[in-house]
């Protein structure tokens, strides 16, 4: 079947309480009428609606303030029904209990769902990569607890980018992505300064987190880029980016904030002190710097660019706000550096009376700076010596002020679209001085400068010009993933997947075929009751093997495939691994040491090549192996474990100590919320042994294998007197296994 196909079968899989939610609901309209559902995905850092704490540590700042304003303008649009923002469940004595609330609301329609991932403690991103998993398999239940699923997946960073992934291949929803900053990026710069591999390795797992992104790039159907310099120069290191995906939508600008003054406007009245303390005649047009003492803004420069130019000096003072401060000794080294170098200047060239350096401003006081700078016809410089973004440029613009930025990056793109003043060699004192005074005396140009600013940045760099720019590709991508012939009922349906309550995981070889007849019954069956059911096969055979010897006996590919017993999952009909199983099974799993302390043990030859696999090494057996808890004994006095399985007296498998079909079986139980009770097994041997036990619904077919004789008689394990696909359904007749649960034939092809 193509996967279109399938995504169309999955079309009459009705989950039944979905039907029943939406037809309940008179007038409900149909889901194209609906507005969309968007899911958000920011793993990492602390988010909550109220006061988030921006700043807090380095993983909760600029992210974590994109994503709310993102998601909280998104809900606002008329053509958005809902967002849900996942994020990572956090309780620890540091952290305020909020963010171990499950659900917070964040607007009308949107809010938070927060997720366990790992420790309950409050964990840097760094170290979140082993429990990613556990992150996918909880959107998974919170997505099937929902009554749809979302229309698109739109992930944060690479932590995000990753669980994106597997569930936007798992549930056929397409994937949206922003990187907000990225480790080739970072491993470059590290390395310039002089960071070895290897420590870069350690502190960052950089490698991990790039391979993540190339897989991310590579799938994903869009990438949003805040800025040109990012899409193409960033995004271009990147081994698998597909240019044509990446769309430069820059972030938006909260305008309630950052407003010109009014004619009756007056800054408050502390920062009005604290600016003009500093300063000999106030009321001359006011050259503004917002930026972290940091080597990279160029601060120093700045001022000895305004020191050397006399005509500017004469014309213009210069206001500088780097950050809060009590005295410069107590500050950190290289911020105390800057700032002392800054005073160096100012008496080098006789400044005092000219510059202001406040020691103190409140975050909420930052747009009454700006808009003081307006007031006293001034400019804003960033004279950083490279800038990716440039969020102050935006502010000064949204506030009246003109700007003279860097040649670089995101000051390119906000001259170009804004034209609110000059781009300039930051590095080129001569330059940039002159920049700053053709500004500070430009006369009417300086009022146009002024209102393009206004314009420009309402027209790309307000929130809901971005929710504009995104709903438009968002909208292309959703007909593409809807398009051909489907119906649209279907879109109200969730993959069978998710929609099921039940599941049927049977053996291959000996149980579901063997006997033609039987096999016959049992599709018939299968296909009656497939809505609700999860069909799924649990092998020893290898993945391609499984699927020819099914393909070749007319079996309809299944939702899942463990194969390799156990040891690998699969779901149909494109063959997606369960990546998450693999990071579980990896655990202490060292193929090739165990490999070799097996090779001498007598009576035990390698399978052929193609049943050897990474999380499985098989032996045929014969009568000199010895006894399994000997071989066991090998394993242990070399530190070594695995779980060896033993079947049909002819084969042994060895396989990572969590692999095997039973607990495959439980893993996809808790993962996809199917209760172990409504999971009918079948099986005929040794490597079934474990499936069979416990509280799933155990049947042995009538020519099952004596190693398994000893079941007999357990909870729950019953023996078909029946052979093959017959067992089977005399099994199925036994636990009444369909008529437990809600699946009369009344109940299926509901319409709504
Ligand atoms: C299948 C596999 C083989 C394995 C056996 C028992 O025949 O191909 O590798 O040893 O099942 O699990
Ligand atoms: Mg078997």
């Amino acid at each position: 079947m193509t996967s279109d196909a399938y995504w169309a079968a999955s079309s009459v899989q009705l989950g039944l309480t979905t039907a029943k939610k939406l037809s309940d609901r008179p007038g409900e309209t149909l889901i194209e009428e609906k507005g969309l559902y968007l899911c958000m995905i920011s793993v990492h850092g602390l988010i909550r609606a109220k006061e988030p704490e921006l700043g807090r540590d380095p993983d909760t700042g600029g992210q974590v303030g994109y994503v709310l304003d993102l998601v909280r303008a998104l809900a606002e649009n008329s053509g958005i029904e809902k967002v849900d923002l996942l994020t990572r469940k956090v309780e620890g004595p540091a952290i305020s209990n909020e963010y171990a609330i499950d659900m917070e609301q964040l607007s009308p329609n949107s809010r938070i769902v927060r997720l366990r991932c790992g420790p309950k403690r409050y964990i840097r991103k760094e170290a979140l990569w082993p429990y990613l998993d556990e992150f996918v398999d909880r959107a998974l239940q919170h997505f099937k607890a929902q009554d749809r699923l979302p229309d698109v997946i739109h992930t944060h960073y690479a932590d995000a980018g990753y669980v994106g992934l597997q569930l936007s291949g798992m549930l056929n929803i397409p994937q949206v992505h922003t990187g907000h900053s990225l480790g080739r990026v970072k491993q470059q710069y590290l390395r310039e300064g002089g960071m070895s591999q290897t420590q870069i390795e350690r502190r960052f797992k950089i490698s991990r987190r790039i391979e993540i992104e190339e897989q991310v790039l590579d799938q994903a159907a869009m990438i949003i880029a805040s800025t040109r310099q990012e899409a193409d120069q960033q995004y271009g290191l990147y081994e698998r980016a597909r240019p044509n995906r990446i769309k430069v939508i820059p972030p938006g600008l909260d305008l309630s904030r950052f407003h010109p003054p009014d004619k009756d406007w007056q800054p408050a009245e502390a920062i009005q002190i604290e600016v003009d303390r500093f300063l000999t005649k106030p009321n001359k047009p006011m050259i503004l710097t917002v930026a972290r003492a940091d080597r990279r803004k160029n601060l120093e420069g700045l001022v000895e660019a305004y020191g050397k130019n006399p005509e500017l000096k004469h014309r213009a003072n210069l206001v500088i706000v780097a950050g809060n401060r009590d005295r410069i000794s107590d500050l950190e080294e290289s911020v105390a550096e800057i700032l002392k170098n800054i005073l160096i200047l100012m008496d080098d060239y006789s400044l005092n009376g000219k510059v202001s350096l406040p020691k103190h401003h409140l975050p909420d006081e930052v747009p009454d700076l700006f808009r003081f700078a307006a007031r006293r016809r001034g400019v804003f410089v960033n004279s950083a010596i490279t800038e990716a973004f440039g969020l102050t440029l935006l502010e000064a613009a949204a506030s009246g002020v003109p700007i003279v930025a860097p040649d670089d990056g995101g000051p390119v793109d906000i001259i170009r679209h804004c034209r609110n003043g000059l781009l300039v060699e930051t590095l080129n004192f001569d330059a940039l001085s002159e920049a700053l005074l053709a500004v500070v005396t430009a006369g009417p140009k300086w009022r146009q400068w002024a209102r393009n600013g206004l314009a420009g940045v309402k027209n790309h760099y307000a929130w809901d010009a971005h929710v504009r720019k995104y709903l438009k590709e968002i909208r292309q991508i959703i007909r593409g993933n809807r398009k051909s012939a489907r119906h649209r009922i279907e879109l109200l349906h969730k993959p069978p997947m998710l929609s099921a309550n039940r599941m049927l995981a049977l053996d291959i070889d000996n149980v579901l075929i063997g006997d033609k007849q039987g096999l016959q019954k049992l599709l018939e069956w299968i296909d009656v009751h497939r809505d609700g059911t999860i069909f799924a096969v649990a092998t020893g055979r290898s993945l391609e093997d499984a699927l020819s010897v099914l393909h070749e006996n007319g079996v309809p590919t299944p939702e899942v495939i463990i194969s390799s017993v156990g040891s690998e999952i699969h779901y149909g009909p494109r063959m997606l691994a369960d990546s998450g199983w693999a990071t579980h099974i990896h655990y202490s799993w060292r193929r090739l040491d165990v490999a070799l302390a097996l090779r001498d043990v007598p009576g035990l030859a390698l399978q052929a090549k193609q049943n050897q696999r990474e999380f499985k090494i098989s032996y045929d057996t014969n009568s000199k192996m010895p006894s399994i808890e000997e071989i066991a004994g090998v394993l242990s006095a070399q530190g070594l474990r695995a779980n060896l399985i033993y079947s049909h007296g002819a084969f042994l498998d060895v396989l990572p100590l969590r692999a095997s079909k039973g607990r495959a079986i439980r893993y996809l139980s808790y993962k996809w919320s199917v209760p172990l009770e409504k999971i009918l097994v079948a099986g005929d041997s040794g490597n079934d042994e474990e499936m069979l036990e416990g509280r799933t619904l155990g049947v042995v077919v009538g020519n099952y294998s004596p190693e398994i004789e000893h079941l007999r008689g357990h909870h729950q394990i019953y023996f078909a007197k029946s052979s093959h696909a017959f067992g089977i359904l005399e099994g199925i007749g036994h636990y009444h296994f369909c008529e437990t649960t809600d699946c009369s034939p009344g109940n299926h092809h509901s319409s709504v």
